[in-house]
């Protein structure tokens, strides 16, 4: 894994601000993610394969571009749904995958509920994209790393809002050298640390309840 890759794009850092005020009202918050999760999908767009393909413009046949690469997208439920207007906005050939995962109140473990995946032919040449807002202990998106690569899925990445140091942390920790290759994480922001009952802080609270004004 390469060190993660923070964006500082204006927008981003514009629209973040909006998020974390405690005031902001759900349709707003919303909208912000919505926003910021078209410039991360052009980020995690921006290492696709391409082939050449013509194509006969009005006036000539020249030599032009079509991705190459079978493109997973897979939101952790709840909320990484939030974060997936952009990524099927801008490229609506991509296929989405779900796993439902959800952290125990007390221990903060991981529960996995849900998964559904597409059979796919190239598993090692496909790339999958997980999506989750918040990355605290990085307890979700480990176990979901590990499903991926015990499915024999060879690029991942990952791509969040916010992290706080302790899930990177965990991350860097669980995986050894060659399975870090295989994964990168991109984030907006990373926060200073974990409250007592795994919030991140300063955070925006719980992603989920205010994507889904639960
Ligand atoms: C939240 C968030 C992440 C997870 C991060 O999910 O959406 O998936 O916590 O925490 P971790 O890094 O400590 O695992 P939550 O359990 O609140 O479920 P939800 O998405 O259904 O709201
Ligand atoms: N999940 C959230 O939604 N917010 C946090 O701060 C930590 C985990």
């Amino acid at each position: 894994m390469k060190k993660i890759k923070l964006i500082s794009h204006p927008l981003v850092q514009h629209y973040l601000s909006v998020m974390r005020d405690k005031k902001t009202p759900q349709a707003e918050f919303k909208e912000s993610l919505d926003r910021i999760s078209y410039i991360l999908a052009a980020e995690s767009f921006s290492s696709l394969k391409l082939v050449n393909k013509s194509v006969n413009t009005p006036f000539k046949k020249i030599e032009g571009k079509k991705i190459n690469e079978t493109i997973v997208l897979l939101p952790i439920l709840r909320a990484g749904l939030g974060l997936t207007k952009g990524f099927t906005d801008l490229y609506p050939e991509i296929i989405t995958s779900h796993i439902g995962i959800y952290r125990d109140e007390k221990s903060l473990k991981p529960v996995q509920y849900y998964f559904r995946f597409p059979k796919i032919q190239n598993k090692k040449d496909a790339t999958v994209i997980i999506l989750d807002p918040m990355i605290a202990t990085g307890g979700s998106v480990i176990f979901t790393i590990e499903y991926l690569l015990n499915m024999g899925i060879r690029k991942i990445k990952v791509v969040s809002l916010l992290c706080a140091p302790e899930g990177i942390e965990a991350i860097e920790k669980r995986f050894g050298k060659n399975e870090k290759k295989y994964i990168e994480i991109t984030s907006c922001s990373l926060d200073e640390k974990l409250n007592e009952k795994g919030y991140i802080i300063p955070g925006l609270g719980d992603a989920g309840d205010r994507i889904f004004g639960t």
